[in-house]
């Protein structure tokens, strides 16, 4: 059995799940990895620190799968932006079939990928978003719940509304993001009009996830209400772990701070130390309310095969089990 849908159609995958980009995350063992076991993986362009290394990393990708994968290109604004442009143009070099955008409108992006056959998959967080998308002619949509890790926007509409709300309109492939872990998830998503998952938080949990083991321990041992909103009175909120760092930083902000009162509590090296020393700590690192439905630590190929497997079983089992050709006798 397998589970075929417009998405494993159309980006050439054989499982309806995908890995979104994730800073200091998407590298090339865990993007592999994701690819063996059947899923679409995105390498994270800005986690490279030059578009010369992340040539390397696709690279590097590449020797590790024979599989499609794809590069997550994030355009957030910043006052000293990285070089899009120069990223933009290592991904068309490198031969890379598939992008993920997300973080603002992708079209300024949209000729050069499409002119030379590169499929796009945009991340957003609102239907009008999604629609806008779909017209501007991008290839997938992938619709990010208020339950997500990361950038879940300002309209707080979770899964279970925005989903259904989006495919009403979207006419493209469109994947479900935010609060998936599980094949129960899986299973929801479809039902509820998407083609497949994205999940960001469940795959920083893996084996081949490049992040320190105390990270994904604690994502074992956290439940569904360790998030922080941080940004909220800036209208950029990011769903972060709770520690001692976000606490301070939403009360900060909270009592009436700016940015400027906060810039150091959240800056990217501090984040960084959390994933590369394991210190909880050290500052914000961004993790989703999934870690609620996380237990365990598997390889990709663990992961994938057993939501899929599970899916199946849900769908043609339980699921198929309660629908009864009989009318139920009073
Ligand atoms: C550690 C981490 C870093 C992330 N960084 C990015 C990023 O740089 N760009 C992006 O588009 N999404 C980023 N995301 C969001 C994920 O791609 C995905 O949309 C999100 O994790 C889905 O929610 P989930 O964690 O509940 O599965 C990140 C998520 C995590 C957990």
């Amino acid at each position: 059995m397998a589970i075929r849908t417009k998405f494993t159609e159309v980006f050439g995958v054989e499982a309806p799940i995908a890995q979104g980009g994730m800073q200091w995350v998407g590298r090339a063992e865990l993007v592999a990895a994701v690819a063996n076991a059947g899923g679409l993986g995105f390498i994270t362009a800005l986690t490279q620190p030059t578009p010369a290394d992340l040539a390397r990393e696709i690279d590097k990708t590449r020797d590790l799968t024979d599989k499609p994968f794809g590069v997550n290109l994030t355009i957030l604004p910043s006052i000293n932006p990285p070089p899009y442009d120069e990223y933009r143009q290592v991904i068309v070099d490198s031969g890379v079939k598939i992008v993920e955008t997300a973080g603002s409108n992708p079209a300024p992006h949209l000729p050069m990928f499409h002119d030379n056959g590169i499929k796009v998959l945009h991340k957003c967080t609102s239907v009008r978003h999604a629609v806008k998308a779909q017209s501007l002619g991008v290839d997938g949509i992938s619709i990010d719940g208020f339950e997500c890790a990361g950038h879940p926007g300002e309209d707080d509409v979770p899964g279970l509304v925005l989903i259904p709300a989006a495919a009403r309109q979207i006419e493209i492939p469109m994947i479900a993001s935010g609060g998936f872990g599980d094949a129960r998830g899986l299973v929801a998503a479809l039902a509820l009009g998407a083609d497949g998952i994205n999940m960001g938080t469940r795959f920083m949990c893996t084996v081949e996830s490049c992040i320190h083991q105390n990270v994904k321990e604690a994502i074992v041992a956290g439940d569904e209400r360790g998030t922080e909103l941080i940004f909220r009175p800036l209208r950029n909120t990011a769903r972060v772990a709770s520690n001692t760092v976000s606490r301070e930083v939403v009360e900060i902000l909270d009592r009436g701070g700016e940015f400027a009162d906060v810039k150091d509590l959240v800056a990217g090296v501090r984040g960084r130390r959390v994933f590369d020393d394991g210190d909880l700590e050290a500052g914000i690192w961004t993790v989703g309310t999934v870690q609620g439905l996380i237990h365990d630590i598997p390889t990709c190929g663990e992961l994938i095969a057993r939501i899929v497997g599970e899916a199946e079983e849900l769908i043609a089992g339980r699921l198929a089990g309660m629908v009864s050709a009989a009318p139920v006798s009073a």
